[in-house]
């Protein structure tokens, strides 16, 4: 697996506000879209594009388009669905499925409860949205479905994670095709499946529901 942990002072100082436990709903959308906007620069690195021909006022020249097929861009639901408008805004023509996961809070194993995703994802790059990287089974959950379906090329955007849940996703997806962009990597996950220092439940701040 290939892992990009961000060091730019401006994510840092995002994340920053982000933990504050003060830091209200909106501000936390507002800041989230700005984060992954910020990291999906980094995460599309390596998206495909096909050279074109373009007429300027001036001349003709080559520059690039994206290639088909489309990107497929895959909130987790629900927190990850907080990332998906900074995805989109820079990856314009990408397609969006949907994976809805929750995590049991005693054995912290994750189950669907949703799933509209395309039934052939063969030769399609994917990008999994989910802030929270914490034991990292909704992680590999969800990069199980992608691989089974055919996807080859999954790269998996966070703004935290853990040491243990990166190990965890990097064991079970040893031969493949995977990429994790992390805006900060934590200290530890503790005795509740939470993140520290984290920011707390990220779908419950996100939503107001805290
Ligand atoms: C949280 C978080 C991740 C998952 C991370 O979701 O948003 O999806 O837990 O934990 P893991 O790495 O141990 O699997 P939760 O199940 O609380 O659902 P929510 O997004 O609806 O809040």
């Amino acid at each position: 697996m290939h892992i990009h942990v961000a060091s730019h002072p401006l994510i840092t100082h995002k994340l920053t506000v982000l933990r504050d436990k003060n830091t209200h709903s909106s501000v936390f959308r507002s800041l989230t879209t700005e984060l992954v906007t910020l990291l999906a620069y980094e995460a599309t690195r390596e998206v495909r594009v096909e050279p074109v021909t373009v007429e300027t006022p001036v001349s003709t020249t080559q520059g690039v388009m994206l290639s088909q097929p489309r990107p497929l861009v895959v909130p987790i639901l629900r927190a990850g669905l907080g990332m998906l408008e900074g995805m989109v805004s820079l990856v314009s023509t990408a397609e969006v499925g949907f994976l809805g996961m929750a995590r049991d809070e005693e054995t912290l194993r994750p189950t669907v409860y949703a799933e509209r995703l395309p039934e052939n994802l063969t030769g399609r790059q994917c990008f999994i949205l989910d802030p929270m990287l914490a034991t990292g089974g909704s992680l590999i959950e969800t990069i199980k479905f992608l691989l089974a379906r055919g996807a080859t090329d999954i790269t998996c955007v966070c703004l935290l994670g853990t040491p243990e849940g990166v190990q965890a996703v990097e064991d079970a997806t040893v031969g493949f095709n995977v990429t994790l962009v992390l805006g900060a990597l934590d200290e530890k996950l503790n005795e509740h499946g939470f993140i520290v220092p984290g920011l707390g439940d990220a779908g419950d701040r996100l939503y107001g529901t805290v």
